[in-house]
């Protein structure tokens, strides 16, 4: 019986996590973005489409490669946005797509490829949680 309500419990709470997802994305920002660099995040798009495929693969080598370009991608936003100031969200994200790929290279090196693959999955809800806020919805 208790067991039932717990699970119950944590349906509506994760139900409420959606519902507050949804509002985030409601809360979008318009800011200014004509200085953005969007040549780089087209080359971070390109190049995490053979992120994980890499290192599937086990090539170590050009997964570290694509890593590197990816971490130029959050880099460079997180400088962007911290530079822009009031913008502590988008920073904070970037920060946690920097941790990540840091965490993806560790495994890599390792050659523990299954885990870096697991973490290279999540790589892209990073991104659009920032796009969710801060890009333009007709982009
Ligand atoms: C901290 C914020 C942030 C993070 C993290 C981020 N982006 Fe972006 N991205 C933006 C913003 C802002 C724009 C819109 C730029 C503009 O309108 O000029 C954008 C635009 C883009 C575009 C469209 C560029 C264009 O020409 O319109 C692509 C593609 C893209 N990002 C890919 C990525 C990928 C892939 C990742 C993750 C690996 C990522 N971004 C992570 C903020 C971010």
């Amino acid at each position: 019986m208790r067991r039932k309500t717990a699970r119950k419990f944590a349906v509506s709470v994760g139900l409420c996590a959606t519902l507050l997802g949804g509002m985030a994305y409601a809360e979008h920002k318009d800011i200014d973005l004509k200085d953005y660099d969007d040549d780089l995040m087209h080359d971070v798009d390109r190049v995490l489409k053979f992120f994980e495929p890499d290192i599937t693969a086990g090539n170590a080598a050009n997964a570290l490669d694509d890593a590197g370009v990816i971490r130029d991608g959050f880099t460079y936003s997180k400088g962007y946005f911290s530079k822009k100031g009031n913008a502590e969200d988008a920073v904070k994200i970037a920060q946690d797509g920097l941790d990540l790929v840091a965490s993806i290279e560790k495994s890599v090196e390792a050659k523990d490829f299954s885990g870096a693959a697991t973490l290279a999955r999540q790589v892209p809800n990073t991104c659009k949680a920032c796009h969710e806020i801060y890009k333009p919805r007709n982009k």
